[in-house]
């Protein structure tokens, strides 16, 4: 769900004739969500939209998931992985995943072929580096701290905009990505008490149109991947209105819920899945009761799987556990998590967490990827006692 929006040249009614300058008719497409009973686009487009002209077989990264087992939790460190494929999307390794949502990491440098995802939405978190996303709908100028939420479907590119490698932390769903419902009106405007609003989403300005023939569109879809080759470039649209588009939101607009006790995960929600939810632990004033504890308490988040990817600063629970930037913690339903010893104690007295982390909580277990198993260091689990198996 986003808000109303007009980009481009549009016909004054909608299903209506919208005249080329040579007097041919432009394309309407509608591209809605939920069998014509949700939030829908009309595009104009220069081609047809359905024409393809080659379909070949796209073999995917390895996908392969490997079960939690046995059930520990997991430090994986990020920044240790290598990467071979130098782009944001086929340069992506698979982390976790789980039939509902699949996280993967890519480091890069050069742009991604032109890519669809038709398995659902999905919010690709920018670690470092900047970039430019070429959409249907036109472009984003997005950087470091951006969410880009890209709807299912949507032809885009990746182009990093070179200098710093771009790091990306990609949240695939199977389903769509939107604003948490209760931040929203029943008409769909952000409330006073959600921690962002309309105003600090950006989304695109003005059409992108570019010309070429025979042009190869990467489609990730339920069962593999396919090449789409289409005869005219997928970038023909000359305008479009309507609620469903690609945005970016920074991490640096979210606006902190705090309390004079410590407050819940759900204040630091920013984004919904089915069967999972996005947050975000930000820079903040924190819990202001004379006998407040700052940390959060021991908790046994009994139905899910929790992903806290730590971006910047200094995270304050998690202090002598080895966890630092650009590492993920995992912490699986079925086992109690919290402070590492001593970082309850240290946190008294204190009145503020210079913290950066996007938490995916999964409401199924989550398995791990080839670069989950890659970049454990197998010695998390071990952090809150001291010790581990006698070697
Ligand atoms: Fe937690």
């Amino acid at each position: 769900m986003t808000f109303y929006r007009q980009v481009g040249s549009i016909p004054p009614k909608r299903h209506t004739q919208h005249r080329r300058p040579d007097g041919g008719l432009y394309a309407e497409e509608l591209v809605g969500e939920e069998g014509f009973s949700s939030d829908s686009s009309l595009l104009y487009h220069r081609g047809i939209p359905s024409s393809i002209v080659d379909a070949r077989t796209w073999e995917l990264p390895d996908q392969t998931l490997t079960a939690n087992a046995p059930l520990v939790p997991r430090h994986l460190r990020l920044h240790d992985l290598e990467f071979k494929e130098a782009d944001p999307v086929l340069g992506r390794r698979l982390v976790l995943g789980n039939a509902d949502v699949r996280i993967s990491y890519a480091v890069s440098t050069a742009p991604s072929p032109y890519y669809r995802n038709a398995t659902g939405d999905e919010c690709v978190y920018i670690e470092r580096g900047s970039a430019t996303v070429e959409t249907v709908f036109g472009a984003l100028a997005v950087g470091r701290g951006d969410y880009v939420i890209i709807p299912r479907a949507t032809t885009h590119r990746w182009v990093p905009a070179g200098g710093e490698p771009l790091r990306t932390y990609a949240i695939e769903a199977s389903s769509h990505i939107a604003p948490p419902s209760r931040y929203l009106s029943r008409y769909g405007q952000f409330l006073e008490h959600s921690p962002y609003c309309e105003r600090d989403l950006r989304g695109p300005v003005e059409p992108l149109l570019a010309e070429g023939t025979d042009v190869e569109i990467y489609v990730k879809h339920r069962g593999g991947g396919t090449i789409h080759v289409v005869p005219e470039h997928p970038f023909d649209v000359v305008g479009w209105d309507g609620c469903l588009y690609p945005y970016a939101f920074n991490i640096a607009d979210f606006e902190p819920i705090t309390g004079r006790v410590h407050q819940p995960p759900p204040v630091h929600q920013v984004f919904a899945g089915q069967n999972f939810v996005i947050c975000n632990f930000v820079p903040r004033k924190v819990d202001y009761h004379p006998l407040a504890v700052p940390v959060p308490y021991y908790h046994s988040n009994v139905d899910s799987d929790e992903v806290m990817f730590y971006v910047d600063g200094d995270y304050e629970a998690r202090k002598g556990s080895g966890i630092g930037l650009g590492s993920i913690s995992l912490h699986p339903g079925g086992h109690p998590h919290g402070p590492q010893p001593g970082a309850a104690e240290g946190s008294l007295g204190v009145e503020f967490f210079d913290e950066t982390a996007v938490m995916v909580d999964t409401f199924r277990p989550l398995d791990l990827g080839e670069a989950g198993l890659a970049s454990d260091d197998g010695r998390y689990a071990w952090s809150w006692s001291g010790r581990g198996p006698a070697a």
